[in-house]
């Protein structure tokens, strides 16, 4: 980053209120998004954490009519299910709103106002698809058919799941109702566009150009093809009763398209969070020294770097994404993760399962986290990583380094004595810590920052596997008072970098170790535990998983496999006389952030 940047913005995908959340969401946005909220808020900077629930659009309304309750009561259920799975969770959001919010309506409808005044956008009155059965247009997810760039036969109206294309309904080959089964008429509507072919050059110059060289490349990738094909005026509102309607005369029975709203609720949570906090919002939108970050799936790429922006340059006065580092999805089980299918570790399910295991969830789904192509999830890695890699070295390090302190040294650090010339080494490389952490979660490469700080717990342990203190106390108690103080400096370092990997960790090592939490910046300069101080009670951070709750988990995806086999008809074909039961099939909702 070139500029001086003085604060963050940084968010995370609105997940639609639609469903609760599940590890697929959690690995693509959500860890991520905290890891790096999490780290910039130890190294004390100004950085405010916004998300909010989704509750507009056809996948709100397709999930109401399959629950048979209204769209509102859809909401209101997975709105206040999911935001309480996140705290559980402890995913640390400054702010977590909704789109059906007062200050969100009125924040998304002054900007449509806003770009309307400019005249930033066309009125067209076009043919659209219209069900006859159902006496409705058939916009987004009420549309379905073949994919005009891959061979999926059941590409959405707005967007192919399989090739990530964007589409728009008239792209559709062969296109069919979602809501009857049946084909489509086309009936006269008008709508308002945003003429995104005005902003291409712009776009093309910004990040192209400016964000060549620090964006992920399959962000940049996806970015550079949409441009290379030309972007085309995109429809801005929708015949629909669910939604914020638009502002206008004459556009009565009109809404915005959820994608016009949603990333406007960015906007609107942090105006809720600062009306809360008594602050004053506009530098973390409109500061030219703001970092604005959105932590997204790979399905939302075209909807940040391309349509948002071009909003929010259209009407002026807002920064731009400093940077957007999109995920690719998790599998789980190498199958793809399918709410339609109960295929999905839902996380309200793990913590009930598991309520001891946040931290070792947090790991897994870092070191599994797509971050440059699909990943997967799968309950023996869980199960192995836990055992093997939490336990057995994080775990047992910080255990056996506080239990000998204890016994040969009544919970004292003790002053070193002659050091070793691998004590030296070990002590100078641990002050090499911090900045390689800060480099890699700076660079939006989590998976390796959790790497280099479990390899210092490796280095610990083996530190203490090599060294023996416990046979050679007896002959050598001084050659030990050494061993336990290079081993509790690398202990007292794993206290201050866990946070952003394992809060929970965190907490208790802080606990432990007797010690605050320590400016990261000078981390490299302290003597982190000094003779002297006096140290907790050892316990275990971690615990061990048998097999029998393994087994337990394979059972449960047995029995959704059973209940739902992935036949063709599974995916997304709708029987015509489809009642609700059988909607509950439609594909609803994607991997990472619906
Ligand atoms: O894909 C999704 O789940 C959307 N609800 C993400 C919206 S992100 C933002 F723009 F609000
Ligand atoms: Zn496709």
């Amino acid at each position: 980053m070139s500029k001086n940047i003085q604060r963050y913005t940084v968010t995370a995908a609105l997940p639609y209120a639609n469903g609760p959340v599940h590890i697929g969401h959690l690995a693509g946005v959500y860890v991520p998004a905290d890891i790096f909220v999490r780290y910039l808020r130890r190294k004390g900077k100004d950085v405010i954490f916004i998300c909010g629930s989704d509750e507009h659009g056809v996948p709100i309304t397709i999930r109401a009519q399959k629950e048979g309750i209204s769209p509102q009561e859809a909401v209101d259920k997975y709105h206040f299910m999911i935001k309480e799975h996140f705290e559980k969770f402890g995913i640390s959001f400054d702010n977590y709103s909704r789109t059906s919010a007062k200050i969100h309506h009125k924040t998304a409808t002054d900007f449509f106002k806003r770009l309307n005044d400019q005249v930033m956008f066309i009125e067209e009155t076009s043919e659209q698809y219209y069900d006859e059965h159902a006496q409705q247009f058939l916009a987004d997810r009420y549309i379905l058919g073949h994919c005009p760039h891959c061979e999926n036969d059941n590409a959405y109206g707005d967007q192919c799941e399989k090739c990530g294309s964007s589409l728009s309904t008239e792209e559709l080959i062969h296109p069919r109702s979602a809501l009857s089964g049946q084909t489509p008429i086309l009936k006269k509507t008008k709508h308002w566009y945003l003429p995104l072919d005005r902003y291409q050059n712009f776009l093309k110059k910004w990040i192209l150009e400016e964000h060549k060289d620090d964006w992920k490349t399959n962000v940049y990738g996806q970015v550079k093809s949409w441009l290379d094909e030309g972007l085309k005026p995109r429809a801005v509102t929708r015949d629909l009763n669910w939604g914020i309607p638009v502002p206008l005369e004459g556009a009565e029975g009109k809404v915005l398209y959820v994608w016009f709203d949603a990333p406007i609720g960015y906007i609107s949570s942090t105006i809720e969070w600062a009306t809360h906090q008594g602050k004053d919002w506009q530098p973390y939108w409109k500061d030219r020294n703001t970092a604005l970050i959105h932590f997204i799936g790979k399905d939302n790429i075209v909807f940040h770097c391309i349509i948002f922006p071009a909003m929010l340059k259209a009407h002026g006065g807002y920064i731009l994404p400093e940077n957007v580092p999109a995920n690719e999805f998790l599998n789980l089980e190498n199958e793809k993760i399918s709410t339609s299918r109960n295929w999905a570790v839902w996380l309200h399910e793990f913590l009930e399962d598991f309520p001891e295991h946040q931290d070792a969830l947090r790991y897994i789904l870092t070191v599994n986290m797509p971050e440059t192509k699909d990943n997967n999830f799968s309950w023996k890695d869980f199960q192995t990583r836990l055992n093997s890699e939490l336990v057995a070295i994080l775990g047992n390090f910080i255990y056996r380094g506080l239990i000998l302190t204890k016994k040969y040294h009544q919970y004292r650090v003790p002053e070193p004595g002659a050091l070793s010339k691998k004590d030296q080494k070990i002590l100078s490389q641990i002050k090499g810590y911090p900045a390689h952490i800060s480099r890699l979660i700076e660079n939006y490469h989590f998976r390796d920052g959790l790497t280099v700080f479990m390899n210092l717990a490796r280095l610990g342990n083996k530190y203490l596997t090599d060294e023996t203190p416990w046979k050679i106390y007896t002959n050598h108690p001084k050659r030990v008072e050494s061993i336990l103080y290079v081993s509790l400096q690398i202990a007292g370092m794993l206290c201050q970098l866990a946070e952003p990997f394992l809060p929970d960790t965190a907490q208790k090592l802080f606990e432990m170790l007797h010690l605050p939490p320590y400016p990261w910046d000078k981390l490299q300069e302290l003597e982190i535990l000094s003779p002297g101080h006096i140290l907790g009670q050892p316990i275990l951070l971690f615990k061990k998983i048998e097999d029998p709750e393994i087994q337990k988990q394979f059972k449960k995806l047995e029995a959704s496999k059973k209940n739902n086999p992935p036949t063709h008809k599974d995916k997304h074909v709708v029987n015509p006389n489809a009642g609700f039961d059988d909607f509950s099939k439609i594909e609803l909702r994607s991997n990472t952030t619906s």
